[in-house]
Protein backbone atom coordinates (compact mmCIF):
# COMPACT_ATOMS: atom_id res chain seq x y z
CA UNK A 1 0.00 0.00 0.00
CA UNK A 2 1.01 3.50 -0.75
CA UNK A 3 0.88 5.92 2.12
CA UNK A 4 1.58 9.17 1.44
CA UNK A 5 1.65 12.60 3.05
CA UNK A 6 0.26 14.21 0.40
CA UNK A 7 -2.76 16.55 1.33
CA UNK A 8 -4.87 14.66 0.68
CA UNK A 9 -3.94 12.12 2.44
CA UNK A 10 -2.69 14.43 5.37
CA UNK A 11 -6.87 15.63 5.72
CA UNK A 12 -7.66 12.57 5.40
CA UNK A 13 -5.86 11.67 8.57
CA UNK A 14 -7.29 14.48 10.49
CA UNK A 15 -10.73 14.37 9.74
CA UNK A 16 -14.12 13.37 10.76
CA UNK A 17 -16.22 10.68 8.93
CA UNK A 18 -18.71 9.55 11.23
CA UNK A 19 -21.27 11.35 11.11
CA UNK A 20 -23.53 11.38 14.14
CA UNK A 21 -25.49 12.76 16.65
CA UNK A 22 -26.21 16.87 17.46
CA UNK A 23 -29.23 17.76 15.58
CA UNK A 24 -29.11 21.51 16.89
CA UNK A 25 -32.33 23.28 15.98
CA UNK A 26 -31.79 26.61 14.17
CA UNK A 27 -31.91 29.96 16.21
CA UNK A 28 -29.75 33.23 15.49
CA UNK A 29 -27.60 33.50 18.00
CA UNK A 30 -27.72 36.02 20.69
CA UNK A 31 -26.44 39.22 20.75
CA UNK A 32 -23.64 38.17 23.67
CA UNK A 33 -22.50 34.95 21.45
CA UNK A 34 -20.83 37.82 19.21
CA UNK A 35 -17.34 37.91 19.20
CA UNK A 36 -14.56 39.13 17.69
CA UNK A 37 -12.98 36.27 15.97
CA UNK A 38 -16.41 35.01 14.53
CA UNK A 39 -16.19 38.30 12.79
CA UNK A 40 -13.03 37.71 11.97
CA UNK A 41 -11.58 37.03 8.08
CA UNK A 42 -8.13 34.93 9.16
CA UNK A 43 -4.91 35.45 6.72
CA UNK A 44 -2.29 32.59 7.30
CA UNK A 45 0.96 33.09 6.49
CA UNK A 46 3.36 30.52 5.99
CA UNK A 47 6.40 32.50 6.77
CA UNK A 48 9.11 30.85 5.39
CA UNK A 49 7.59 31.24 1.74
CA UNK A 50 6.50 35.05 1.94
CA UNK A 51 8.65 37.34 1.74
CA UNK A 52 12.54 36.98 2.41
CA UNK A 53 14.59 40.59 3.60
CA UNK A 54 17.87 39.64 3.43
CA UNK A 55 18.73 37.65 0.44
CA UNK A 56 19.15 33.81 2.23
CA UNK A 57 16.34 32.20 -0.03
CA UNK A 58 14.20 31.78 3.25
CA UNK A 59 11.19 34.07 4.30
CA UNK A 60 11.82 35.58 7.44
CA UNK A 61 9.79 38.27 10.03
CA UNK A 62 11.53 41.51 7.73
CA UNK A 63 9.53 40.34 5.22
CA UNK A 64 6.81 39.99 6.79
CA UNK A 65 7.01 43.06 8.38
CA UNK A 66 7.58 44.71 4.57
CA UNK A 67 5.03 43.51 3.36
CA UNK A 68 2.16 44.32 5.87
CA UNK A 69 0.69 47.29 3.88
CA UNK A 70 0.06 45.00 1.63
CA UNK A 71 -1.64 42.39 4.15
CA UNK A 72 -3.57 45.35 5.77
CA UNK A 73 -4.65 46.15 2.21
CA UNK A 74 -6.84 42.68 1.96
CA UNK A 75 -9.03 43.61 4.43
CA UNK A 76 -8.54 40.92 6.56
CA UNK A 77 -8.37 40.88 10.20
CA UNK A 78 -5.73 38.61 11.65
CA UNK A 79 -3.05 36.78 10.87
CA UNK A 80 -2.17 33.01 11.65
CA UNK A 81 1.54 32.66 11.64
CA UNK A 82 2.79 29.18 11.15
CA UNK A 83 5.54 28.50 13.51
CA UNK A 84 8.43 30.85 13.97
CA UNK A 85 9.74 29.37 17.10
CA UNK A 86 13.89 28.34 17.12
CA UNK A 87 13.71 24.52 15.47
CA UNK A 88 16.37 22.96 14.00
CA UNK A 89 13.19 22.88 10.60
CA UNK A 90 12.96 18.63 10.76
CA UNK A 91 9.93 19.98 9.73
CA UNK A 92 9.38 23.38 9.07
CA UNK A 93 9.62 24.74 12.47
CA UNK A 94 6.84 22.41 13.37
CA UNK A 95 9.79 21.00 15.91
CA UNK A 96 10.42 23.34 18.29
CA UNK A 97 13.81 23.60 20.01
CA UNK A 98 13.10 26.06 22.17
CA UNK A 99 9.44 27.77 22.59
CA UNK A 100 10.75 31.23 23.65
CA UNK A 101 13.27 32.43 21.19
CA UNK A 102 12.76 33.06 17.21
CA UNK A 103 14.16 30.55 14.38
CA UNK A 104 17.41 32.17 13.17
CA UNK A 105 15.88 31.95 9.85
CA UNK A 106 13.38 34.44 10.69
CA UNK A 107 15.01 36.43 12.62
CA UNK A 108 15.54 37.27 16.33
CA UNK A 109 13.01 38.77 19.18
CA UNK A 110 13.43 42.20 18.19
CA UNK A 111 11.73 41.72 14.86
CA UNK A 112 8.83 39.41 16.67
CA UNK A 113 8.30 42.57 19.18
CA UNK A 114 8.18 44.77 15.29
CA UNK A 115 6.12 42.62 13.60
CA UNK A 116 3.39 42.74 16.40
CA UNK A 117 3.73 46.21 16.69
CA UNK A 118 2.98 46.87 13.35
CA UNK A 119 0.46 44.74 12.86
CA UNK A 120 -1.46 46.28 15.93
CA UNK A 121 -0.73 49.28 14.51
CA UNK A 122 -2.68 48.40 11.59
CA UNK A 123 -5.59 46.89 13.34
CA UNK A 124 -4.16 42.90 12.54
CA UNK A 125 -4.12 40.72 15.22
CA UNK A 126 -1.47 38.15 15.69
CA UNK A 127 -2.21 34.40 16.15
CA UNK A 128 0.89 31.94 16.75
CA UNK A 129 0.80 28.26 16.16
CA UNK A 130 0.85 26.23 19.73
CA UNK A 131 3.18 22.97 19.02
CA UNK A 132 3.27 20.98 21.71
CA UNK A 133 1.95 17.80 21.25
CA UNK A 134 5.86 17.07 20.59
CA UNK A 135 8.82 19.13 20.74
CA UNK A 136 12.21 18.76 18.83
CA UNK A 137 14.54 15.85 20.09
CA UNK A 138 16.74 18.82 19.72
CA UNK A 139 14.74 20.49 22.89
CA UNK A 140 16.95 20.83 26.26
CA UNK A 141 13.87 18.89 27.94
CA UNK A 142 14.83 16.26 25.48
CA UNK A 143 18.11 16.61 25.84
CA UNK A 144 17.86 15.76 29.25
CA UNK A 145 15.17 13.45 29.33
CA UNK A 146 17.16 10.82 27.31
CA UNK A 147 20.69 11.25 29.34
CA UNK A 148 19.51 9.28 32.00
CA UNK A 149 16.91 7.57 33.35
CA UNK A 150 16.30 9.25 36.46
CA UNK A 151 16.86 12.54 35.05
CA UNK A 152 14.17 14.88 36.13
CA UNK A 153 13.26 15.80 32.65
CA UNK A 154 12.60 12.12 32.01
CA UNK A 155 9.01 11.91 32.33
CA UNK A 156 8.64 15.10 29.97
CA UNK A 157 8.50 12.46 26.93
CA UNK A 158 7.12 8.96 27.15
CA UNK A 159 9.19 6.25 27.47
CA UNK A 160 9.37 2.28 27.54
CA UNK A 161 12.15 0.92 28.74
CA UNK A 162 13.95 -2.15 26.85
CA UNK A 163 14.05 -4.55 29.06
CA UNK A 164 9.62 -5.02 29.36
CA UNK A 165 10.18 -6.07 25.68
CA UNK A 166 9.71 -3.93 22.81
CA UNK A 167 6.69 -2.07 22.83
CA UNK A 168 3.69 -3.16 20.72
CA UNK A 169 3.16 -1.15 17.24
CA UNK A 170 2.46 2.13 17.06
CA UNK A 171 1.99 3.61 13.92
CA UNK A 172 3.87 6.85 13.50
CA UNK A 173 2.95 9.27 10.45
CA UNK A 174 6.12 10.82 9.52
CA UNK A 175 8.06 7.87 10.46
CA UNK A 176 10.20 6.06 7.65
CA UNK A 177 9.14 3.24 8.36
CA UNK A 178 6.29 3.98 9.74
CA UNK A 179 7.31 2.94 13.81
CA UNK A 180 6.22 5.32 16.38
CA UNK A 181 8.71 3.70 18.98
CA UNK A 182 12.27 4.81 18.82
CA UNK A 183 15.33 3.18 20.41
CA UNK A 184 17.31 5.06 22.00
CA UNK A 185 20.44 3.34 23.41
CA UNK A 186 22.04 5.22 26.07
CA UNK A 187 19.13 4.08 28.44
CA UNK A 188 17.90 1.41 26.68
CA UNK A 189 14.48 2.72 25.90
CA UNK A 190 12.37 3.54 23.37
CA UNK A 191 10.51 6.97 22.90
CA UNK A 192 7.53 7.86 21.45
CA UNK A 193 6.87 9.91 18.53
CA UNK A 194 4.00 9.94 16.51
CA UNK A 195 5.63 12.25 13.80
CA UNK A 196 8.99 11.87 13.02
CA UNK A 197 11.63 10.76 15.00
CA UNK A 198 12.46 14.30 15.72
CA UNK A 199 8.89 15.14 17.01
CA UNK A 200 9.24 13.23 19.93
CA UNK A 201 5.54 13.62 21.84
CA UNK A 202 5.49 15.11 25.39
CA UNK A 203 3.78 13.51 28.28
CA UNK A 204 0.22 15.79 28.95
CA UNK A 205 0.10 13.12 31.90
CA UNK A 206 2.89 15.09 33.78
CA UNK A 207 1.82 18.25 35.58
CA UNK A 208 4.68 19.68 35.09
CA UNK A 209 5.26 19.64 31.25
CA UNK A 210 1.48 21.01 31.28
CA UNK A 211 2.79 23.68 33.96
CA UNK A 212 5.80 24.84 31.48
CA UNK A 213 3.31 25.03 28.72
CA UNK A 214 0.99 27.33 30.09
CA UNK A 215 3.75 29.34 31.18
CA UNK A 216 4.82 29.38 27.63
CA UNK A 217 1.54 30.64 26.45
CA UNK A 218 1.79 33.36 29.05
CA UNK A 219 5.08 34.63 27.86
CA UNK A 220 3.29 34.70 24.19
CA UNK A 221 0.13 36.46 25.37
CA UNK A 222 2.15 39.06 27.29
CA UNK A 223 3.68 39.31 24.19
CA UNK A 224 0.53 40.78 23.08
CA UNK A 225 -0.23 38.28 20.77
CA UNK A 226 -4.10 37.29 20.23
CA UNK A 227 -4.25 33.82 19.58
CA UNK A 228 -3.32 29.74 19.44
CA UNK A 229 -3.52 27.45 16.97
CA UNK A 230 -3.14 24.50 18.46
CA UNK A 231 -1.07 21.99 16.37
CA UNK A 232 -2.13 18.22 16.68
CA UNK A 233 -3.53 18.69 20.02
CA UNK A 234 -6.13 16.35 20.02
CA UNK A 235 -3.20 13.45 19.71
CA UNK A 236 -1.79 14.70 22.99
CA UNK A 237 -3.59 12.85 25.46
CA UNK A 238 -2.47 9.49 25.58
CA UNK A 239 -3.43 5.60 26.84
CA UNK A 240 -0.08 5.10 28.68
CA UNK A 241 -0.40 1.53 29.04
CA UNK A 242 -0.01 1.77 24.86
CA UNK A 243 -1.69 -1.28 23.57
CA UNK A 244 -1.43 -2.04 20.10
CA UNK A 245 -2.24 0.01 17.49
CA UNK A 246 -4.70 -1.77 15.84
CA UNK A 247 -3.63 -2.61 12.27
CA UNK A 248 -5.41 -1.28 9.00
CA UNK A 249 -6.87 1.73 10.71
CA UNK A 250 -3.09 3.73 9.22
CA UNK A 251 -5.00 6.01 7.30
CA UNK A 252 -7.72 6.78 10.04
CA UNK A 253 -5.01 6.69 12.75
CA UNK A 254 -6.73 9.49 14.25
CA UNK A 255 -9.94 7.40 15.20
CA UNK A 256 -7.14 5.48 17.38
CA UNK A 257 -5.12 8.25 18.87
CA UNK A 258 -7.23 11.22 18.97
CA UNK A 259 -9.31 12.60 21.87
CA UNK A 260 -7.53 10.25 24.25
CA UNK A 261 -7.85 10.42 28.20
CA UNK A 262 -7.88 13.32 30.18
CA UNK A 263 -7.89 15.16 26.95
CA UNK A 264 -10.59 17.49 28.14
CA UNK A 265 -9.27 18.27 31.76
CA UNK A 266 -6.09 19.75 29.83
CA UNK A 267 -7.90 22.09 27.45
CA UNK A 268 -10.09 22.95 30.65
CA UNK A 269 -6.19 23.47 32.52
CA UNK A 270 -5.40 25.20 29.81
CA UNK A 271 -8.07 27.30 29.41
CA UNK A 272 -8.29 28.74 33.40
CA UNK A 273 -4.49 28.96 33.26
CA UNK A 274 -4.21 30.97 30.12
CA UNK A 275 -6.82 31.75 27.83
CA UNK A 276 -9.66 33.04 30.33
CA UNK A 277 -7.09 35.50 31.65
CA UNK A 278 -6.56 36.94 28.44
CA UNK A 279 -8.54 37.88 25.13
CA UNK A 280 -7.11 35.67 22.75
CA UNK A 281 -8.90 33.11 20.75
CA UNK A 282 -8.08 29.83 20.47
CA UNK A 283 -8.86 26.96 17.98
CA UNK A 284 -7.52 23.33 17.82
CA UNK A 285 -6.26 21.77 14.78
CA UNK A 286 -9.31 18.87 13.98
CA UNK A 287 -12.45 18.31 15.51
CA UNK A 288 -12.07 15.39 17.37
CA UNK A 289 -13.99 11.95 15.73
CA UNK A 290 -17.19 12.81 16.15
CA UNK A 291 -19.73 15.90 16.12
CA UNK A 292 -20.51 15.25 19.48
CA UNK A 293 -16.54 15.26 19.86
CA UNK A 294 -16.38 18.65 17.75
CA UNK A 295 -18.56 20.15 20.42
CA UNK A 296 -17.24 19.29 23.46
CA UNK A 297 -14.08 20.72 21.94
CA UNK A 298 -15.58 24.36 21.31
CA UNK A 299 -19.09 24.32 23.29
CA UNK A 300 -18.38 27.73 24.90
CA UNK A 301 -20.17 26.66 28.33
CA UNK A 302 -17.21 24.11 28.93
CA UNK A 303 -14.70 26.49 28.87
CA UNK A 304 -12.19 25.01 26.33
CA UNK A 305 -11.63 26.34 23.06
CA UNK A 306 -13.61 28.48 21.02
CA UNK A 307 -13.48 27.08 17.60
CA UNK A 308 -13.12 23.61 15.56
CA UNK A 309 -11.09 23.53 12.85
CA UNK A 310 -12.65 20.35 10.69
CA UNK A 311 -10.86 18.31 7.60
CA UNK A 312 -13.88 16.80 6.04
CA UNK A 313 -14.07 19.55 3.41
CA UNK A 314 -11.12 20.43 2.73
CA UNK A 315 -10.38 16.29 2.60
CA UNK A 316 -13.22 15.26 -0.05
CA UNK A 317 -11.18 16.62 -3.40
CA UNK A 318 -8.85 13.97 -5.16
CA UNK A 319 -6.31 14.30 -8.15
CA UNK A 320 -9.56 12.86 -9.64
CA UNK A 321 -11.51 15.32 -8.66
CA UNK A 322 -14.99 15.34 -6.35
CA UNK A 323 -18.57 15.01 -6.58
CA UNK A 324 -19.99 18.89 -5.75
CA UNK A 325 -23.19 16.73 -4.20
CA UNK A 326 -20.57 15.01 -1.63
CA UNK A 327 -19.00 18.86 -1.00
CA UNK A 328 -22.72 20.26 -0.38
CA UNK A 329 -23.86 17.60 2.20
CA UNK A 330 -20.00 17.90 4.00
CA UNK A 331 -20.28 21.56 4.34
CA UNK A 332 -23.81 22.02 5.47
CA UNK A 333 -23.94 19.25 7.76
CA UNK A 334 -20.98 20.54 9.25
CA UNK A 335 -22.97 23.83 9.34
CA UNK A 336 -26.17 22.51 10.79
CA UNK A 337 -24.49 20.63 13.39
CA UNK A 338 -23.01 23.99 15.00
CA UNK A 339 -26.27 25.88 14.54
CA UNK A 340 -26.69 26.53 18.21
CA UNK A 341 -23.38 26.38 19.62
CA UNK A 342 -19.96 26.05 19.08
CA UNK A 343 -18.25 27.82 16.33
CA UNK A 344 -16.54 26.58 13.09
CA UNK A 345 -13.52 27.49 10.71
CA UNK A 346 -14.16 27.55 6.84
CA UNK A 347 -11.41 26.86 4.72
CA UNK A 348 -10.25 24.67 1.56
CA UNK A 349 -6.68 25.14 2.06
CA UNK A 350 -3.49 25.48 4.53
CA UNK A 351 -0.01 24.83 4.54
CA UNK A 352 -0.96 20.94 5.00
CA UNK A 353 -2.58 21.19 1.04
CA UNK A 354 -2.02 21.55 -2.06
CA UNK A 355 -3.36 24.68 -3.64
CA UNK A 356 -6.84 25.56 -3.30
CA UNK A 357 -7.63 26.40 -7.03
CA UNK A 358 -6.08 23.49 -8.79
CA UNK A 359 -7.67 20.80 -5.54
CA UNK A 360 -11.24 22.41 -5.71
CA UNK A 361 -11.26 24.70 -8.80
CA UNK A 362 -9.44 24.36 -12.06
CA UNK A 363 -5.95 25.52 -12.69
CA UNK A 364 -6.35 25.58 -16.29
CA UNK A 365 -5.73 29.35 -18.14
CA UNK A 366 -9.09 28.96 -19.29
CA UNK A 367 -10.67 28.89 -15.62
CA UNK A 368 -8.34 29.31 -13.43
CA UNK A 369 -9.15 33.38 -12.38
CA UNK A 370 -13.12 32.39 -12.54
CA UNK A 371 -12.51 29.44 -10.21
CA UNK A 372 -10.56 31.28 -7.68
CA UNK A 373 -12.76 33.72 -7.36
CA UNK A 374 -15.68 31.43 -7.10
CA UNK A 375 -13.99 29.32 -4.31
CA UNK A 376 -13.26 33.05 -2.28
CA UNK A 377 -17.05 33.43 -2.82
CA UNK A 378 -17.69 30.71 -0.82
CA UNK A 379 -15.33 30.27 1.82
CA UNK A 380 -16.05 34.00 2.73
CA UNK A 381 -20.04 33.82 2.44
CA UNK A 382 -20.13 30.30 4.41
CA UNK A 383 -21.08 30.19 8.24
CA UNK A 384 -17.90 29.98 10.47
CA UNK A 385 -14.56 31.87 10.63
CA UNK A 386 -13.32 32.05 7.15
CA UNK A 387 -9.48 31.19 6.52
CA UNK A 388 -7.15 32.04 3.66
CA UNK A 389 -3.88 30.65 3.07
CA UNK A 390 -1.41 32.97 1.56
CA UNK A 391 -0.95 33.21 -2.35
CA UNK A 392 -4.32 31.65 -2.33
CA UNK A 393 -5.72 35.75 -2.82
CA UNK A 394 -3.97 35.32 -6.23
CA UNK A 395 -5.36 32.56 -7.21
CA UNK A 396 -1.93 30.81 -7.11
CA UNK A 397 -1.53 27.19 -8.18
CA UNK A 398 0.50 23.82 -7.85
CA UNK A 399 4.07 23.78 -8.28
CA UNK A 400 4.37 21.82 -11.51
CA UNK A 401 7.02 19.58 -9.43
CA UNK A 402 8.89 16.73 -11.66
CA UNK A 403 11.01 14.96 -9.82
CA UNK A 404 11.50 14.04 -6.62
CA UNK A 405 14.42 16.23 -6.01
CA UNK A 406 11.94 19.24 -6.67
CA UNK A 407 10.71 18.24 -3.07
CA UNK A 408 11.58 19.43 0.18
CA UNK A 409 8.71 18.55 2.40
CA UNK A 410 9.86 15.63 5.23
CA UNK A 411 6.77 12.91 5.09
CA UNK A 412 6.97 12.95 1.24
CA UNK A 413 10.36 12.40 1.02
CA UNK A 414 10.71 10.10 3.82
CA UNK A 415 7.63 7.86 1.73
CA UNK A 416 9.54 8.03 -1.40
CA UNK A 417 12.61 6.19 0.77
CA UNK A 418 9.94 4.06 2.10
CA UNK A 419 9.03 3.20 -1.24
CA UNK A 420 11.71 2.40 -2.40
CA UNK A 421 13.08 0.08 0.48
CA UNK A 422 9.79 -1.70 -0.02
CA UNK A 423 10.48 -1.90 -4.00
CA UNK A 424 6.93 0.00 -4.32
CA UNK A 425 5.88 2.15 -7.03
CA UNK A 426 7.85 4.79 -6.78
CA UNK A 427 6.47 6.15 -10.42
CA UNK A 428 2.80 5.95 -8.65
CA UNK A 429 3.90 7.54 -6.04
CA UNK A 430 5.61 10.37 -7.83
CA UNK A 431 2.26 10.73 -9.78
CA UNK A 432 0.76 11.35 -6.96
CA UNK A 433 2.87 14.07 -4.82
CA UNK A 434 2.78 15.54 -7.61
CA UNK A 435 -1.11 16.88 -7.72
CA UNK A 436 -0.81 16.18 -3.35
CA UNK A 437 2.16 16.98 -1.99
CA UNK A 438 1.41 20.15 0.36
CA UNK A 439 4.96 21.53 -1.32
CA UNK A 440 2.61 22.29 -3.58
CA UNK A 441 1.23 25.45 -0.90
CA UNK A 442 4.60 25.82 -0.13
CA UNK A 443 6.03 27.90 -3.41
CA UNK A 444 7.45 30.97 -2.51
CA UNK A 445 4.30 33.92 -2.78
CA UNK A 446 4.69 35.28 -6.19
CA UNK A 447 5.17 39.20 -5.60
CA UNK A 448 5.67 40.07 -9.52
CA UNK A 449 7.41 39.54 -12.27
CA UNK A 450 11.05 40.12 -11.19
CA UNK A 451 13.85 37.32 -11.03
CA UNK A 452 12.09 34.86 -7.87
CA UNK A 453 8.68 36.24 -8.05
CA UNK A 454 10.25 39.08 -6.05
CA UNK A 455 10.40 36.70 -3.55
CA UNK A 456 14.49 36.56 -3.02
CA UNK A 457 17.16 37.95 -4.34
CA UNK A 458 19.02 34.69 -3.15
CA UNK A 459 18.50 31.20 -4.14
CA UNK A 460 14.62 30.21 -3.00
CA UNK A 461 14.57 27.15 -0.67
CA UNK A 462 12.20 25.88 -2.81
CA UNK A 463 11.62 26.67 -6.20
CA UNK A 464 9.50 29.31 -7.51
CA UNK A 465 6.59 28.26 -9.85
CA UNK A 466 7.08 29.20 -12.93
CA UNK A 467 4.01 30.53 -13.66
CA UNK A 468 5.16 33.81 -11.60
CA UNK A 469 5.10 35.81 -14.92
CA UNK A 470 1.59 35.86 -15.17
CA UNK A 471 0.52 35.56 -11.77
CA UNK A 472 1.65 37.64 -9.27
CA UNK A 473 0.60 40.59 -6.78
CA UNK A 474 1.85 43.18 -8.48
CA UNK A 475 0.06 42.49 -11.49
CA UNK A 476 -2.91 41.62 -10.02
CA UNK A 477 -2.87 45.36 -7.94
CA UNK A 478 -3.07 46.55 -11.22
CA UNK A 479 -6.36 44.77 -12.97
CA UNK A 480 -9.47 46.01 -11.52
CA UNK A 481 -11.18 42.32 -12.27
CA UNK A 482 -8.16 40.53 -10.76
CA UNK A 483 -8.69 37.40 -8.28
CA UNK A 484 -6.64 39.62 -5.72
CA UNK A 485 -8.85 43.03 -6.50
CA UNK A 486 -12.17 39.87 -6.28
CA UNK A 487 -10.44 38.85 -3.20
CA UNK A 488 -10.97 42.36 -1.76
CA UNK A 489 -14.54 43.13 -1.99
CA UNK A 490 -15.56 39.66 -0.90
CA UNK A 491 -13.83 40.09 2.07
CA UNK A 492 -15.29 43.93 2.36
CA UNK A 493 -18.67 42.53 1.88
CA UNK A 494 -18.70 40.31 4.51
CA UNK A 495 -17.38 42.81 6.81
CA UNK A 496 -20.17 45.10 5.53
CA UNK A 497 -23.02 41.86 6.25
CA UNK A 498 -22.98 40.77 9.62
CA UNK A 499 -25.76 38.02 7.85
CA UNK A 500 -22.63 36.62 6.25
CA UNK A 501 -21.28 35.82 9.53
CA UNK A 502 -24.29 34.95 11.73
CA UNK A 503 -27.26 34.55 9.89
CA UNK A 504 -28.82 30.94 9.31
CA UNK A 505 -27.77 28.86 6.54
CA UNK A 506 -30.16 27.06 4.17
CA UNK A 507 -29.08 24.75 1.10
CA UNK A 508 -30.99 25.13 -2.36
CA UNK A 509 -31.63 22.83 -5.00
CA UNK A 510 -29.86 20.18 -3.24
CA UNK A 511 -29.42 17.67 -5.81
CA UNK A 512 -28.16 19.71 -8.53
CA UNK A 513 -24.57 18.51 -9.13
CA UNK A 514 -23.48 21.30 -10.68
CA UNK A 515 -24.09 24.62 -8.68
CA UNK A 516 -24.27 25.11 -4.98
CA UNK A 517 -26.67 27.82 -3.76
CA UNK A 518 -27.51 28.81 -0.55
CA UNK A 519 -29.48 31.49 1.33
CA UNK A 520 -27.87 33.56 4.26
CA UNK A 521 -30.77 35.05 6.24
CA UNK A 522 -30.93 36.95 9.59
CA UNK A 523 -33.81 38.81 10.31
CA UNK A 524 -35.11 40.87 7.40
CA UNK A 525 -31.71 40.23 5.62
CA UNK A 526 -31.32 37.90 3.40
CA UNK A 527 -28.76 36.88 0.95
CA UNK A 528 -28.60 34.43 -2.21
CA UNK A 529 -25.38 32.50 -3.23
CA UNK A 530 -25.22 30.65 -6.24
CA UNK A 531 -22.08 29.40 -7.40
CA UNK A 532 -21.51 27.45 -10.82
CA UNK A 533 -18.63 24.79 -9.73
CA UNK A 534 -18.35 23.23 -13.34
CA UNK A 535 -16.98 23.85 -16.57
CA UNK A 536 -20.29 24.25 -18.14
CA UNK A 537 -23.37 26.68 -18.44
CA UNK A 538 -25.32 25.61 -15.88
CA UNK A 539 -28.83 26.19 -13.89
CA UNK A 540 -30.48 26.42 -10.48
CA UNK A 541 -33.56 26.40 -9.61
CA UNK A 542 -33.72 28.69 -5.98
CA UNK A 543 -37.12 28.57 -5.42
CA UNK A 544 -36.52 32.58 -5.41
CA UNK A 545 -37.98 35.03 -7.95
CA UNK A 546 -35.03 37.03 -9.63
CA UNK A 547 -37.34 39.91 -9.71
CA UNK A 548 -36.92 40.23 -5.98
CA UNK A 549 -33.04 39.96 -5.86
CA UNK A 550 -30.45 42.81 -6.08
CA UNK A 551 -26.75 41.38 -7.68
CA UNK A 552 -23.96 42.39 -5.26
CA UNK A 553 -21.15 40.86 -6.50
CA UNK A 554 -20.52 38.45 -9.35
CA UNK A 555 -17.08 36.95 -10.60
CA UNK A 556 -17.95 37.90 -14.49
CA UNK A 557 -17.38 41.84 -15.24
CA UNK A 558 -19.95 41.17 -17.85
CA UNK A 559 -23.84 41.21 -16.95
CA UNK A 560 -25.29 37.33 -18.04
CA UNK A 561 -26.17 36.83 -21.31
CA UNK A 562 -29.10 34.79 -21.45
CA UNK A 563 -32.45 36.30 -18.95
CA UNK A 564 -32.97 33.78 -16.25
CA UNK A 565 -36.14 32.23 -15.83
CA UNK A 566 -38.29 33.33 -12.66
CA UNK A 567 -36.68 31.51 -10.30
CA UNK A 568 -34.14 29.74 -12.41
CA UNK A 569 -30.66 31.34 -12.40
CA UNK A 570 -28.75 30.27 -15.55
CA UNK A 571 -24.35 30.30 -14.31
CA UNK A 572 -21.82 30.61 -16.84
CA UNK A 573 -18.50 28.42 -16.19
CA UNK A 574 -17.46 28.63 -12.48
CA UNK A 575 -19.82 31.65 -12.10
CA UNK A 576 -20.20 33.51 -8.80
CA UNK A 577 -23.02 35.32 -7.73
CA UNK A 578 -24.33 36.77 -4.58
CA UNK A 579 -27.71 38.73 -4.38
CA UNK A 580 -29.65 40.29 -1.95
CA UNK A 581 -33.38 39.73 -1.39
CA UNK A 582 -35.33 42.89 -1.42
C1 LIG B 1 0.13 19.61 11.79
C2 LIG B 1 0.83 20.70 11.05
O1 LIG B 1 -0.13 21.47 10.38
C3 LIG B 1 1.81 20.04 10.11
O2 LIG B 1 2.37 20.95 9.21
C4 LIG B 1 2.85 19.35 10.94
O3 LIG B 1 3.71 18.63 10.08
C5 LIG B 1 2.23 18.38 11.94
N1 LIG B 1 1.11 18.94 12.62
C6 LIG B 1 3.23 18.00 12.99
O4 LIG B 1 3.45 19.09 13.83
Amino acid sequence: MIRSFPSKAFAALFSLVIFSGCNQKEPSPQISDKKWWKEAVVYQIYPRSFKDSDGDGIGDLNGIISKLDYIKSLGIDVVWLNPIYSSPNDDNGYDVSDYRNIMKDFGDMKNFDSLVKGMHERGIKLVMDLVVNHSSDEHEWFKQSRSSRTNPYRDYYHWWNAERGKPAYRYSLFDINHDAWRYDSLTNAYYLHYFSPKQPDLNWENPRLRKEVYDIMKFWADKGIDGFRLDAFQFAAKDTSFPEFPKGLENNFQLYYAMGPHLHDYLKEMNSEVFSRYDVMSVAEGAGNSFDDAHNLVDADRKELDMAYAFDGVGIATPQGYSLLHFKDVFSRWDSAFAVKGWLSIFLSNHDQARMVSRFGNDSPAFRDLSAKMLATFVLTMRGTPYYYNGDELGMTNAGFKTITDFRDMPTLNEYRHQKDIHGDTVKYLERVKAESRDNGRTPFQWDTTKNAGFTTGTPWIAVNPNYKAINADLEEKDQNSCLNYFRKMVKLRKDNPVLVYGKYTLLDKGNPKVYAYLREEGEKKMLVVLNFSTETARVETGISAMNTKLLIANYPESPVSKTGDDIFELRPYEARIYQLK
